[in-house]
């Protein structure tokens, strides 16, 4: 099973089923936690509050966005001039934040919050374009194969889920541990592509004091629950620079780990990264994958591991 496999199920199942394993305590002001359902509260599995960094009147993507919590609180702060993205690749959990939106829009006398299935580190591509598009068409082979991709392809670039220089701010809370490690790398090219110039990223993820052992790695269980995938520190930051972030610092951190696992404490920081106001034109969405791959690599900034 691959760990993108593993994390799919794991979250349709505590999308049904809230898993209290999968929490790391986050305080929220209560006011704003009001006009949210219950179901979505108790289906919190973020590790850090990216929220309270945010503005009036801002254009927000959240990835990985759950069972919508973080969308719902950031809709709150944004206000009707703003607006909110959220992003997950689990059909569950959009089904979860879905359903509630409208009750939450009632509340707060506004709608300003939707939600798209993709993966996040491949934001151009909205999965459920590409299996409308192919809903028709019998794939069949290695001839299917490629037509796929090519139908993707042409997807990306002719009507992306999330567009070059779109948002004002991208905030994630306890996702991007979660990606494939061969991915990983290309989520904070994603992040600089889809952010204005001047723009901002402010994750909360769960990170390492050191390196997990390969054997941690290959455990779907510890990987599904946000363990195994987390970056050490240092690269985690890192990651940033090497995507073109500047600057790049430490908004929190909690110094009381939330696990030790093998003498390796994790827990959770929240990082805010500026895309330089001067950042040149993004490479096109079709491309972005395979050249930041290619960019990074020669950069050796996580050792090949994010
Ligand atoms: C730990 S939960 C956090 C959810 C939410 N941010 C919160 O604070 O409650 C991780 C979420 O990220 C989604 N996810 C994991 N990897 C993803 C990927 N590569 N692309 C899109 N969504 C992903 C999962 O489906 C799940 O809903």
């Amino acid at each position: 099973m691959s760990m993108e496999s593993a994390v799919l199920a794991r979250y349709a199942q505590a999308a049904q089923v809230p898993d209290a394993g999968l929490c790391c305590a986050v305080d929220y002001p209560p006011r704003l936690l009001a006009a949210i359902p219950q179901e979505v509260i108790d289906r919190d599995y973020g590790c850090g509050d990216p929220s309270r960094h945010l503005k009036s009147g801002e254009a927000v993507l959240d990835l990985g966005s759950g069972a919508g919590k973080a969308c719902f609180i950031a809709s709150q702060i944004v206000g009707p001039h703003g607006r909110v993205i959220g992003v997950d690749m689990s059909d569950d959990m959009l089904a979860l934040a879905r359903r509630n939106a409208p009750q939450v829009a009632r509340n707060i006398g506004y709608a300003n919050t939707g939600f798209r299935k993709g993966r996040i580190q491949d934001l151009a591509l909205d999965l459920e374009a590409l299996d409308a598009a192919l809903s028709g068409d019998p794939l069949l082979g290695l001839a299917g194969y490629l037509r796929a991709e090519e139908i993707a392809a042409q997807l990306r670039a002719r009507q992306p889920m999330i567009g070059n220089d779109s948002v004002d701010v991208v905030v994630s809370n306890c996702v991007l541990n979660l990606v494939d490690p061969l991915a990983k790398r290309q989520v904070f090219g994603e992040l600089f592509r889809v952010l204005k110039p001047g723009g901002r990223a402010v994750i909360s993820d769960i990170v390492c004091s050191q390196e997990v052992p390969s054997e941690l790695q290959q455990d779907a269980e510890l990987w599904s629950g946000c363990i195994a995938g987390a970056f050490r520190e240092d690269e985690f930051l890192n990651a940033f620079t090497m995507a073109g972030f500047s600057p790049v610092r430490l908004l929190s951190r909690k110094e009381e780990p939330w696990r030790i696992v093998k003498d390796i404490e994790f827990r959770s920081v929240t990082v805010e990264a500026i895309k330089p106001p001067n950042a040149s034109l993004p490479i096109p969405a079709t491309k972005s994958a395979l050249s930041i791959q290619e960019t990074s690599a020669s950069s050796g900034c996580c050792n090949g591991r994010c």
